[in-house]
């Protein structure tokens, strides 16, 4: 499965990087210190023998440099009243498009980052890439109609008034290995045109792709405004948060990393978080459901990036008068699915990051196999090196780990259900809240499931697989999912808040107002507005 060297298409190689700079208050600074190697989830064969192969390797920053980064950041800030915090939102605008059109310029050596880092397949790193562009121009859109909706005054109760969104302050950003690129800037571009400062910590995996970024980031914002840390968590996050000096936290990832982070931060109340945390999506497929459809939904759903997505399906009820008919049908697209390296073409399933994964997938596997449950397709949980074969177990029932724990990789829990009341009670009684998916035909019956479903989760799909996307919808969750809303036009509000002038109206007021505005003195108090 693991090619040589020699067979890799030129233009999908990437030559091996050893990072050795970060960046602070508009400067790449050199590290000297020590560093991590970064590993392929792609091997590669050499003499016959499979290898591990060495991409390169990043700087684990000491915990003063990453306070050094915290300290730009909040000079940049200045308390609000920074340069970047106070400048007008057109002039934030340009600076954003400068930085689009340098990152454009990256597509190529970040896609093939992508695809050496964490394993993605070439369509799949293409879209993150595009995808994230598009979200870019999008919140640049967002912006330019909040901008417009606040541009006037108001008068209530006998009070002018300016309302607008301004700054929070310093924000921490991190992303998920699985979305290295997308994720992490969803949150990182909304920060940063409300007129924040950012320390942004790279995901654990997907972190050389941002090297070639580092100099549009350099070149594109005031110094300090956005500042680029590695290391480990403990050792930078954990410095950076007890200093009490960040107003935003936004991480994606598991929740007990980010509790344990939010936790570190000595004033709660200054402390605001928006979190993308984990999840465990049912598939829910009633006894009428066109089955060609729900297959191929929960195919993708479950198995689309070896199901390391948080919005994946991760667990599937199918009832029990059509299980065997879905079983055999999903097993025979499954069985379709093409294993490989991520450029080649037609690829869904390829290797993992993550080296603990195949060892917890197989230990999910052994018990539910213990406790009743069998592998049902050819295969299915075989392990070749960072490779596992997709494992569909059936029948699935609470005893088990998998139908609690989020597996996050390829292992697909399927199980049967005789009344609706209980795939109901498992979202319910789950601690994640994410989305659902059900599959049916009938109104009446896909209607009676929406109306108790919307108020466990935050998205009920109706014969569709979970997703996130599009990005201007809500992207949210109850419980243990996440806190926060994330979407093109929630986001610019989780990094903002709404901040007003007012004045009485008298005539020394109307006279003051109307200079203002006339003469254009302030860049808050101000009625133009960009087209
Ligand atoms: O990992 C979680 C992502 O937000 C999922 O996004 O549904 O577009 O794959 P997606």
């Amino acid at each position: 499965m693991f090619p040589t060297l020699e067979q890799i298409p030129e233009k999908f190689r990437v030559e091996p990087l050893d990072q050795d700079c970060y960046l602070v208050n508009g400067e790449i600074i050199k590290w000297t210190g020590a560093r991590k190697d970064v590993f392929s989830p792609i091997q590669i064969t050499e003499n016959g023998q499979v290898k591990a192969y060495r991409l390169g390797s990043y700087p684990m920053l000491s915990a003063d440099a990453a306070l050094e980064a915290l300290d730009a950041a909040a000079t940049a800030y200045d308390l609000g009243r920074g340069e970047w915090p106070t400048m007008s939102v057109k002039n934030r605008i340009d600076h954003m498009l400068l930085f689009v059109k340098k990152m454009k310029e990256q597509r190529t050596i970040v896609v093939n980052w992508l695809m050496w880092e964490i394993g993605k397949t070439l369509a799949d790193s293409e879209k993150e890439f595009d995808r994230t562009i598009d979200y870019i121009i999008d919140t640049i859109e967002a912006l330019k109609t909040l901008d417009r909706d606040s541009s006037r005054l108001r008068k209530e109760g006998g009070i002018y008034a300016q309302i607008r969104r301004g700054p929070m302050g310093v924000v921490l950003c991190m992303g998920p290995y699985n979305y290295p690129l997308n994720e992490t800037f969803t949150t990182l571009i909304p920060a940063l045109i409300m007129g924040n400062c950012v320390v942004f910590k790279p995901a654990k995996f997907g972190v050389l792709l941002i090297h070639p970024l580092l100099e549009a980031f350099k070149e594109c914002f005031p110094k300090g405004v956005i500042n680029v840390v590695y290391g480990s968590g403990q050792e930078t996050v954990g410095a950076i948060m007890k200093t009490g000096k960040v107003d935003v936290l936004a991480f994606i990832g598991t929740s007990s990393s980010g509790n344990n982070i939010k936790k570190m931060h000595p004033h709660q109340n200054r402390l605001r978080a928006v979190l993308g945390l984990d999840a465990k999506n049912p598939a829910i497929v009633l006894e009428d459901a066109n089955l060609d459809n729900a297959v191929e939904e929960c195919i993708s759903g479950s198995l689309s990036y070896n199901g390391q997505r948080c919005t994946a399906l991760k667990i599937i009820f199918v009832h029990e008068n059509i299980a065997d008919e879905f079983n055999k049908r999903y097993m025979a697209k499954l069985s379709k699915l093409k294993a490989g390296m991520p450029w080649e073409p037609g690829v869904m399933l390829t290797p993992l990051p993550e080296t603990h994964k195949p060892q917890y997938l197989h230990e999910l596997i052994a018990d539910a196999e213990a406790k009743g449950a069998k592998v049902i397709n050819e295969k299915g949980g075989e392990v070749n090196y960072s490779f596992v074969t997709p494992a569909v177990l059936f029948p699935v029932n609470s005893t088990m780990r998998v139908y609690h724990e989020e597996q996050f990789g390829p292992v697909v829990p399927i199980l049967t259900f005789r009344n609706i009341t209980e795939p109901i009670s498992y979202v319910v009684e789950s601690n994640f809240g994410q989305q659902v998916s059900i599959f049916g035909t009938d109104d009446r019956h896909i209607a009676e499931l929406i109306d108790p479903l919307v108020n466990q989760v935050c998205r009920v799909n109706i014969n569709s697989q979970c997703q996130r996307g599009p990005d201007s919808y809500p992207f949210n969750g109850r419980k243990d999912s996440a806190e926060g809303t994330l979407s093109v036009t929630d986001a610019l509000r989780v990094f903002s808040i709404r901040t007003m002038v007012a004045s009485k109206d008298n005539e020394l007021n109307r006279k003051l107002l109307t200079e203002i505005l006339e003469k254009r003195e302030s860049n808050f108090l101000s009625t133009d507005y960009m087209l």
